[in-house]
């Protein structure tokens, strides 16, 4: 798989997508990463990617030119699937959702700043918009990075164990169970027995009883979906 992402604050993104997972696989070649500066499309001196909205009102709102020309020279490139434009008033983003974006091949998310994007942008160019929850950010692009990781971990290659994708809470609208690890006891605390038992079907029996638990009492919405 292939993400480019198009941005005016590139430098917000390079920490967030180069540790762990998401490094592990651009490494092992499961996705390529490509951050695009903005201002890298401009002409003028001053590399001018925003300006004031007509009509007046308060906020920048990025320019038109060099979006187009950025996302122009993509796909000269190659094909995209989709070209997403990252903003709070876009669809909310799910974990099925982020499974759909991980089957795609090239991918391009575009990251709004100050007001937004100009609405020309939006109706030529872009194929989906998504919101990562009812709060406004100051951009898109932790927005972007988010997407970015919950994609990038359920590409092949991504986890060391691929088994443990499926066991993520909102896999089959559930939350997740319970998880321990060493010691059997602390401080007066113990794992629950079934689990040191080695019997595979009890232990996936109790797991499949503690998502249902979970879920009715921590997000019953999910239940009724
Ligand atoms: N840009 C600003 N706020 C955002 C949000 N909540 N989701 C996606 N992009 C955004």
């Amino acid at each position: 798989m292939r993400i480019d992402i198009v941005t005016g604050l590139p430098d917000i993104l390079t920490s967030p997508l180069n540790e762990s997972i998401i490094k592990r696989a651009q490494e092992s070649g499961s996705v390529i990463i490509e951050i695009h500066n903005l201002r890298e499309y401009t002409h003028d001196r001053h590399q001018t990617i925003d300006d004031t909205q007509y009509g007046g009102g308060a906020g920048m709102v990025l320019k038109p030119e060099p979006l187009f020309e950025c996302i122009d020279a993509l796909q000269q490139a190659r094909k995209y699937d989709e070209i997403i434009y990252m903003t709070p008033d876009g669809e909310r983003f799910t974990q099925s959702m982020a499974t759909e974006l991980s089957l795609k091949q090239n991918i391009i998310l575009i990251c709004g700043h100050y007001k937004g994007v100009d609405e020309r942008v939006r109706e030529a160019l872009v194929t989906k918009e998504i919101s990562i929850g009812d709060y406004v950010l100051t951009g898109g692009e932790l927005a972007a990075a988010v997407v970015v990781d919950a994609v990038v971990r359920l590409l092949p290659g991504a986890l060391h164990d691929s088994t443990s994708a499926m066991s993520d809470t909102f896999q089959d609208n559930l939350l997740g169970a319970p998880v321990y690890t060493r010691p059997p006891e602390y401080r007066g605390m113990k794992v629950p027995d079934v689990l040191l038992t080695g019997n595979h079907k009890a232990i996936e029996e109790w797991r499949q009883e503690q998502r249902i638990k979970r879920t009715k009492e921590k997000r019953p919405d999910l239940l009724d979906d």
